[in-house]
């Protein structure tokens, strides 16, 4: 019995790449899992498949960026399965563009789901934890939010602003049996990045890693695991990056 049979979890951004992945990886290592996503109709899809092959699986629309959907989500979550033991920060947009273009609209659309959703998300989850006498913070920062890429300055502001936050609520509540952690993935072929989708610039991605390719969303899925199993990690952010960030 490993330490996450029996757990309470809940994964944002479940329904795809990176999220999907995580959901599956903690189910199978037994815990009953809230799969939630912007998207119902893809995200109740994919709950259904993974309850099909016998793991415990829920789906619960969240819009990560809303304080009230995040409230409402660990509500449900704790209704569903009696308490929480992890959340899992990982719904997140990109954003391309020159920095001087971009209206307050196209800026703020980023910061609000990837970096207001890892508040709200620690925020309700940490009210659990405090209740129940412990938990998990997982958040999925990236390459992005240690080094930055021209054209993407809404994306590494939020991904900066990861680190930093799951930094601060790390040494907040490490007295308190509360665990604050983050993954920053190199590119991870996903809904967001793949051949068909970057065309000419996916060739160019492969080359910063020194690895000789993307990732694949299991191997930042396993990151998630041990730092959801290991009692002595907390305020860290592992790079899954092939290299990129050596
Ligand atoms: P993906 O595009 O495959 O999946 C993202 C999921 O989040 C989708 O199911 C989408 O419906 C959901 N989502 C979007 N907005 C939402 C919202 N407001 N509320 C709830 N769900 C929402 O993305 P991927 O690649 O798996 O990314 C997951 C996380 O990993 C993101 O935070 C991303 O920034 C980060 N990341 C991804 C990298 C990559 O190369 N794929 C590299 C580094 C970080």
């Amino acid at each position: 019995m490993g330490k996450l049979d029996g757990k309470v979890a809940i994964v944002t951004g479940g329904a795809s790449g990176i999220g999907l992945a995580t959901v599956k990886a903690f189910a199978e290592k037994g815990a009953k899992v809230v799969l939630a996503d912007f998207n119902v109709e893809v995200g109740q899809a994919k709950a259904d498949e993974l309850k099909a092959e016998g793991l415990e699986v829920s789906f619960v629309q969240v819009d990560a960026g809303s304080e009230e959907s995040v409230k409402n989500l660990v509500a449900k979550a704790v209704q569903l399965y009696g308490k929480l033991d992890v959340i899992v920060n990982n719904a997140g947009i990109g954003s391309l563009g020159e920095m001087h273009e971009l209206s307050y609209d196209d800026y703020h659309k980023v910061i609000r789901v990837n970096q207001d959703g890892v508040f709200f998300g620690t925020k309700y989850a940490v009210q659990e934890f405090l209740k129940t006498g412990g938990g998990v913070v997982l958040n999925t920062s990236s390459i992005l939010g240690l080094v930055a890429e021209a054209g993407a300055y809404p994306y590494v502001a939020s991904k900066h602003a990861v680190v930093g936050m799951t930094k601060s609520a790390a040494l907040q509540y490490a007295g308190r049996n509360i665990r604050v952690n983050a993954v920053s993935p190199g590119y991870v072929v996903s809904g967001m990045v793949n051949k068909e989708a970057l065309g000419e610039f996916y060739d160019g991605l492969v080359a910063k890693h020194p690895i000789g390719r993307l990732g694949n969303p299991d191997e930042i899925a396993h990151a998630f695991v041990f730092l959801a199993e290991n009692d002595f990690v907390t305020g860290t952010v592992v790079p899954v990056d092939g290299g990129y960030t050596a």
